[in-house]
Parts: structure tokens; C-alpha cells; sequence
């Protein structure tokens, strides 16, 4: 871990926290006092400092705005009724980012610049993480590149940079979403399976289709054949048919979730069966009509446990099961929030305490 000493505070004179309700915020719009930054160039990193959140001078030139090296990571903090912060599996966001800057062809960044700036803000904006049962602090480290250039090369310079905000709900309620079949979202041998900006970028345009037709998010399907089910905005899918629990198979167009795996862990534990493995969208057409599709949702860090209510396909809407009668999913919804509240014991060791 990164000491103290190697990071750089410049505390904010006064907390904004008091202008804010904390506990009922909108997501993503309000960033507590402090931020992380380190500077990479020359070869090495450098300048770990943790500053008051600030606009940051820079070129219009800078190369993440133009070439899109630029790539980011979401995690959430928690308070428990204890008072004390424990971040959900920080060390595999730390992995995934990495991941994501080796195929960027971006620098790796070190351990304790990662973890240690993570750890050393958190302490210091500690009162922005919301007490309310969905509340938590979300986390955004991000790296980008920086270099005064145009031209199209991987930069010199880069930033490795974490602000946070408080986050409620992301979804308040149950979603609509459209299988997507002429636009895609990641093609083999791309960047699907790392968070590169430039995936979310693509995916707007489509997303803005299904939304005026009055679903909120779209199904991604495989690139090549475009009958197979991949993700859906920024969540894993899941399915329960009959009383096993499928969800699509990782591949290289595929963000590999950290909830996807923690629910999966869950399942596993619970004695269910679980199937990671190609579905297609005939699959879930047919189970529908057969009434063996018992749960649709999407699992991920901003969405915790999203409950799709409706599938579009082809101009027609499918309808699913009650949310209130889904037993697995709700169950798993509440175990997460239980183990990141500290409200119930966590065996797979999954919250990292901020000490
Ligand atoms: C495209 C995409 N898929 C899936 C996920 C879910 O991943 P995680 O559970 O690690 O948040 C995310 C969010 O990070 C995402 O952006």
C-alpha cells in the first residue's frame, strides 16, 4: 500500500457536504471534495496527489478527446451501521482497469497508486457516503491520455484520476428493453470485453432509438450471427428458465462484471444450477411462450439488480413474471445489499475495508 507520505493532500478548506442531501441525490451529478490524480510520463508514475475537486487545465489538443485512449472503472463504497467504509471488490476493478490499458495500449497502473489513492480519499470524503439501504458512494477511477498532440500514436502522458459521487438507485423501477439486432455493440477481436469510453460513445445512438420507443435500455446481440443475447447497457444479463440460472458465456465482446461473477458466486453457493453459455434470442422467445422464463434482469455496479419487466423484439413486446413473485433475483438483491451493508457475514471476503 502506497504511504501516506507519497501522496500529496491539499484538503479543502471548507465541506461541501452540507449543501447536499447525501442520502437523495441524483446519480452521477454531484462529486464530493476531494479527487485523485497521478501523472504518468517519462516511464513512470508519479505526483500522486489528492486534491480539491476541481476542472483540470488542459488542452484541447489532448489526445484521449481525439484518438479515444481513454478508459474508465465503477465501483461503490458502503457504510455500515458501524460507521466504517468497506469498497465492494476494489482489487478486481484494479485488475479489470489494467486489463482495459494493456489493450488501449496505455501504462499499467501500479498497486499502491491505485489502491492507495482509492484508500486515502475515501477516508478523507467519508461523510459523503450515503446511510439510506440502495445508498452508496460510487467510484469512478478513470486513466487518460494526455499527450499535446495531434496524430494518431499512443500518447506519452497519461492521468490516472478517481473523483466519486454519492449514488441512489440507478433504476427506480422495473425496465423495458429492446433486443438489438442492427446496431452492435462489440465485435470479436475489438475492446467489448474492457471499458474503453468509446464503447459507451457507440452505444448511444441505438440507446436513443429504443428510448424514444419507450424502452430504456437495449439487449446487445453477437456481431456475427446477431441471434445471440450478449449484455445490456452497462449490465451483465441473467435468466432464470425453469429453475436454472443462464446468462451469456464471457467472450472477448463481453464486459466480464464483477456482480455478474459476485452473483454467480451466490448461486453456486445456494446449490442452484448455473449455465454460462450462448443464448439466443429464439431461446428466449420459445421459453416465454412455454412460461419457463421466470426472471430477466441485468447485474451491474451503477444497477445493482436491475428487473427487466418487458423484452421487445421484432415489434413485439414480452411480457415477464411479477417482480414480486421472482425468487432468485430478489433474493440475490437483498443479499448483496445485506453483505455490502455488513449485515450479513460476507464468506467470500468480497468488502475491503477502508482503514
Ligand atoms: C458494458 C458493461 N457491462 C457490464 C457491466 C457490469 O460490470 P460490473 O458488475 O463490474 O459493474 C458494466 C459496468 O461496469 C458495463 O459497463
Amino acid at each position: 500500500m502506497i504511504a501516506n507520505a507519497e501522496i500529496k493532500i491539499e484538503k479543502i478548506a471548507h465541506s461541501r457536504v452540507n449543501e447536499y442531501d447525501v442520502n437523495n441525490v441524483p446519480f452521477g451529478k454531484c462529486f464530493s471534495d476531494h479527487m485523485f490524480i497521478a501523472e504518468y510520463s517519462d516511464g513512470k508514475w508519479g505526483n500522486a496527489t489528492i486534491m480539491p475537486y476541481q476542472n483540470v487545465p488542459m488542452s484541447y489538443a489532448m489526445s484521449a478527446l481525439h484518438y479515444g485512449q481513454a478508459i474508465f472503472e465503477g465501483m461503490k463504497a458502503y457504510k455500515n451501521a458501524d460507521g466504517e467504509v468497506n469498497i465492494f471488490r476494489p482489487i478486481e476493478n484494479f485488475k479489470r482497469i489494467n486489463k482495459s490499458a494493456i489493450r488501449m495500449a496505455m501504462p499499467e497502473i501500479p498497486e499502491e497508486i491505485f489502491m492507495g489513492g482509492l484508500t486515502e480519499l475515501l477516508k478523507l470524503d467519508s461523510a459523503w457516503i450515503p446511510t439510506s439501504d440502495s445508498g452508496s458512494l460510487y467510484i469512478r477511477p478513470f486513466l487518460i491520455a494526455t499527450d499535446e498532440a495531434i496524430g494518431v500514436k499512443a500518447s506519452e502522458t497519461y492521468k490516472f484520476i478517481i473523483i466519486t459521487c454519492p449514488a441512489g438507485k440507478y433504476y427506480s423501477e422495473p425496465i423495458k428493453v429492446l433486443i438489438e439486432t442492427n446496431f452492435f455493440r462489440a465485435v470479436e477481436g475489438g475492446v467489448g470485453f474492457v471499458k474503453a469510453a468509446g464503447n459507451y460513445g457507440r452505444s448511444l445512438y441505438p440507446t436513443k432509438l429504443a428510448q424514444q420507443k419507450g424502452y430504456q435500455q437495449v439487449i446487445w446481440t453477437d456481431g456475427k450471427t446477431h441471434s445471440y443475447l450478449e449484455e445490456s447497457g452497462t449490465m451483465n444479463l441473467m435468466f432464470v428458465l425453469d429453475n436454472t440460472v443462464v446468462t451469456p458465456a464471457l467472450s472477448d465482446t463481453i464486459l466480464a462484471g464483477i456482480t455478474r461473477n459476485s452473483v454467480l458466486a451466490l448461486a453456486k453457493d445456494w446449490g442452484m444450477n448455473v449455465e454460462e453459455r450462448k443464448i439466443s434470442i429464439t431461446e428466449i422467445i420459445e421459453a416465454h411462450a412455454k412460461g419457463t422464463l421466470k426472471e430477466a434482469f441485468g447485474v451491474g455496479t451503477a444497477a445493482t439488480i436491475a428487473q427487466i419487466i418487458v423484452i421487445g423484439y421484432e415489434g413485439k413486446d414480452y411480457a415477464l413474471p411479477p417482480v414480486e413473485g421472482r425468487q432468485f433475483s430478489n433474493k440475490i438483491d437483498d443479499t448483496l445489499r445485506n453483505i455490502r451493508k455488513g449485515k450479513t457475514a460476507d464468506k467470500f471476503n468480497w468488502m475491503y475495508p477502508v482503514k
